[in-house]
């Protein structure tokens, strides 16, 4: 039997270049590879946390949907789709509600540093936590476990709450017999962390990022931001500096050895920017015309995850009636 591959995106914000080299691209190409089975998802109702319209909730479901298409997911090997589309995970998110200790949210990374924010400005320790944010991480695992997910690929800052379902799948199997698969992480520990425009890591929560897909023009007017020194043309640069850092993603070994060279002979920073909207854009060019199709044919992006549902409630109804099997309803 294959592996089974799952992960799944936030519709938070519009999709950067740090989302497509940290979690995108790797999970594309662990799909061509015949060994695994992979089921790659939207988290929208895990967005419910931080989004606060209705139209935010549209506008970055589709981006977060039309990028992985763009990007070169293929639906008839990935069962892409989104969670609330999959009611079955809801209702495992009640049941193992009831084999996960309290405590073991108290200690989750992200309810902690709010408690932290709170103590610290001298407020109540829970305000602003509302429940969503508080059992985020038991709908992560029912997302995991509902599918025998055995690998789940997420950046770092995630690997806790895949230890969390494996708990969490833990307490139930020894509860009610082996039922559900413990799944791993699947984390690239000496994957660099992307830099954002202003050289720390680059995210939405710090408003620095590179959008993936944006007119030429934006894209231009973004890269002319990157932060850089004071050093003037003629002046070498030091090839620690961000414009570098970026250029070397995109660019082949010998134009960033070239490119490298030209910074060390005092290439001025202006015209280091265009170098790099240069590499930038030839290289998101294909995939950004397929993007702008899917979202110019939103129908069709609708057909393709309702398939995608489909697929993956068949998947779903079997975990979930083994389930309930096991628990005697
Ligand atoms: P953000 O920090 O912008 O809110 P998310 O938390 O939504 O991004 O990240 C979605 C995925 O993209 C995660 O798997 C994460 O590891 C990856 N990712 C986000 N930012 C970066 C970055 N700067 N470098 C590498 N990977 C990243
Ligand atoms: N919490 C993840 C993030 O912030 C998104 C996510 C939700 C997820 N459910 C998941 C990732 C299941 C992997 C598997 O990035």
């Amino acid at each position: 039997m294959k592996e089974r591959i799952l992960t799944g995106i936030k519709p938070t914000g519009y999709a950067h270049i740090g989302n497509y080299f940290g979690a995108i691209k790797p999970a594309i190409e662990l799909s061509k590879e015949e060994k695994f089975d992979c089921f790659y998802f939207i988290a929208d109702y895990h967005a419910l946390t931080t989004l606060k319209t209705r139209e935010e909730m549209k506008e970055y479901t589709y981006n977060i949907a039309c990028t992985w298409l763009a990007c070169g997911l293929d639906p008839e090997k990935v069962v892409f789709y989104k969670q609330s589309d999959i009611p079955e995970v809801f209702e495992l998110n009640w049941i193992l509600s009831n084999v996960t200790a309290k405590g073991l949210m108290n200690r989750a990374h992200a309810y902690k540093a709010c408690v932290e924010k709170n103590e610290t400005a001298g407020e109540d320790r829970d305000a602003g936590v509302n429940m969503g944010l508080y059992n985020y991480p038991i709908l992560m695992a029912a997302d995991i476990l509902l599918f025998d997910a055995n690998y789940v690929p997420v950046g770092l800052d995630q690997k806790q709450h895949i230890e969390i379902a494996r708990d969490i799948a833990n307490n139930f199997n020894n509860k009610y017999g082996q039922t559900l698969v413990e799944p791993d992480g699947y984390i690239q520990e000496d994957f660099c962390t992307l830099v954002g425009l202003d050289g720390r890591k680059m995210s939405k929560s710090y408003g620095n990022t590179i959008q993936l897909f944006t007119s030429e023009d934006v894209l231009r007017k973004t890269i002319n931001r990157v932060v850089t020194d004071c050093r003037l043309p003629g002046e070498p640069k030091d090839l620690d500096c961000t414009v570098y850092k970026l250029y070397k993603l995109f660019a082949s070994a010998e134009q960033t050895e070239q490119f490298g060279k030209k910074l060390l002979e005092g290439l001025g920073w202006g015209d280091a920017k265009k170098e790099l909207f240069e590499v930038v854009n030839k290289f998101i060019k294909p995939m950004r015309e397929k993007y702008f199709y899917f979202m110019e044919h939103k129908d069709e992006v609708d057909k393709i995850l309702a398939s995608g549902a489909e697929k993956a409630r068949y998947v779903a109804r079997k975990t979930l009636s083994k389930v309930r099997k096991r628990i005697g309803v």
